[in-house]
């Protein structure tokens, strides 16, 4: 079966950075079913050998000691350019023919991955249809779409319907890198693939779970985007959330694509939502100081650059546990971690409880930069009368030394090959709006909770930790060991 990989956005920074590397990496290796055609769209003009040069550099550049000249060579020679403006119907036919022109066959299957500004998705989709381009009796037909999906419930379901005129929900890839992340899925594996672990996960043993995405940069030259969109647009509504539906989730009947999504959007359908007080009172806001000077945010900006929520999720499994989701820029360090705090024992025999107090067990899965998992638990201090101390069972999780593979290898595979489960369906998508809109809208009104400042390179305001003390638990303020 051969494929093509169309790709509005050529000229763009992701596409050089990481789809480009991706697909390179994965022909390297093998994986890449043969022949895969790349055919690269965008306005500015060059020819197919301009362009093939420029990526030559590029991805030589991002893909370090994987760049092999002859196995570039073989790669380059599948790669094509379309100058083309996305307005444009004329160049859409253009496209067409060149398309015919190089695919041998008409059951090649064809995705269009949207790699350019969101405001021309539903233009592109709508061009793709008009040109009849969409169409999949012959070869299969499926479109990627980069993040964001919309900017609240409104814009995403309009664009669900936009897309739905011209493409069935079996043909849309909703993309969230996340998903694509090795140590993402193991949480699965981990979950699923094991018998130790599921027993205790529930509200029985757990006390609360924790997610935390800390970014050490600041907004940098993205001022102006981000002081639109704040971090429960740029975090919590995709990332934070694809990680606290796989923490949370049942098992699925089978690994399959619609069984694990079902399973997914159910947990965010059974977030608690906030009312009254809540917006208040279930999360921490906060802005880091020197914001405001930044490039392009505005001297009286109100926009979050860090914030922490309460959540929780009403089912059988998690009624009452809280799940605390934060996420910041100008942080401690760059962490994605998911701590799992258990319970402490019913009844502690051991330790004196003035002088030390046994912390309950804890799993700690380290997302990136680090990939693996501690579990920590009590054990004697050898030697001693019956003192405890914190001691860890740590697991790294890397390919014999190797580095990881970037999540964009796995997901463009699975784009390319038909296979959908790790990609945000519209339901997903829309649901998750629907928790963030109310706390975005209290968050912007004169009753918005307080805004505190942070000084960069913390864990976000004081008042977060504050906030976790007085409901008698801690954050896990830990920069992972890489
Ligand atoms: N960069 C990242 O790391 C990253 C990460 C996650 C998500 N994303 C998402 O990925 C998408 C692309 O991001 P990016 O950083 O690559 O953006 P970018 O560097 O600004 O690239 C935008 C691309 O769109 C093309 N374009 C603009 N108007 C066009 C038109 N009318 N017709 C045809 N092509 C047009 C541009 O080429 P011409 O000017 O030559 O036409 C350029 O190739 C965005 O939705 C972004 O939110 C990016």
């Amino acid at each position: 079966m051969s494929h093509t990989m169309v790709i509005f956005g050529a000229s763009g920074d992701l596409t050089s950075r990481k789809l480009i590397p991706a697909l390179y990496r994965q022909f390297h290796r093998g994986r890449l079913p043969k022949p895969t055609r790349i055919v690269g769209v965008a306005r500015s003009v060059f020819s197919s050998e301009q362009w093939r040069s420029q990526l030559a550099e590029t991805t030589s550049k991002y893909v370090k000691g994987d760049f092999e000249t002859d196995a570039w060579n073989a790669f380059a020679d599948q790669i094509h350019y379309q100058p083309g403006d996305i307005g444009n119907d004329q160049d859409f036919h253009q496209l067409a023919e060149k398309l015919t022109e190089i695919e041998e066959s008409p059951t090649t299957d064809r995705v269009y991955y949207l790699s350019t500004m969101p405001q021309l998705y539903p233009v592109a989709i709508s061009q793709l249809g008009k040109a009849g381009l969409n169409i999949d009796t012959h070869g299969r037909r499926r479109v990627v779409i980069e993040k964001p999906f919309g900017t609240d419930l409104a814009t995403a379901r309009h664009l669900n319907e936009a897309i739905h005129q011209t493409f069935r929900e079996d043909q849309i890839y909703r993309i969230d890198h996340y998903l694509g992340k090795e140590t993402v899925q193991n949480m699965l594996v981990l979950r699923f693939g094991n018998t130790i672990f599921e027993p205790l996960w529930n509200r029985n043993y757990i006390d609360h779970v924790q997610i935390t995405v800390a970014e050490e940069v600041k907004v940098g030259r993205r001022g102006d985007y981000y002081d639109k969109s704040g971090v429960l647009r740029d975090m919590f509504q995709n990332h934070l959330f694809q990680l606290m539906m796989v923490t949370a989730m049942e098992a699925p009947v089978r690994y399959t694509g619609e069984f694990v999504r079902d399973e997914k959007v159910k947990v965010l359908q059974a977030v608690r939502p906030y009312k009254g007080s809540d917006f208040a009172e279930f999360g921490v806001r906060g802005q880091y100081d020197g914001y405001r000077n930044e490039e392009g945010i505005p001297e009286e900006s109100q926009t979050e650059t860090f914030a922490a929520l309460k959540l929780y999720i009403d089912n059988w499994r998690w009624r009452g546990v809280p799940f605390y989701l934060r996420s910041g820029k100008a942080m401690s360090c760059r962490t994605t971690q998911i701590v799992i705090q258990f319970r402490e024992p019913p009844h502690m025999l051991f330790g004196d409880s003035k002088s030390y107090r046994p912390e309950a067990n804890r799993l700690v899965i380290q997302i990136q930069p680090a990939e693996g998992m501690q579990l920590h638990f009590q054990s004697k201090v050898p030697d001693s009368d019956m003192k405890l101390r914190l001691s860890e069972l740590d697991f790294q999780f890397d390919s014999n030394g190797k580095e990881l593979p970037d999540a964009y290898q796995r997901l463009l595979l699975d784009a390319l090959t038909g296979d959908p489960g790790l990609f945000a369906r519209s339901d997903e998508v829309e649901q998750a709006w629907r928790i963030v809109d109310p706390i975005i809208s209290a968050w912007k009104s004169p009753a918005a909770p307080t805004l505190y400042n942070y000084e960069p390179g913390m864990w976000g305001p004081t008042q977060s930790s504050e906030w976790m003390n007085e409901q008698g638990r801690n954050w896990f303020d830990v920069c992972p060991i890489i």
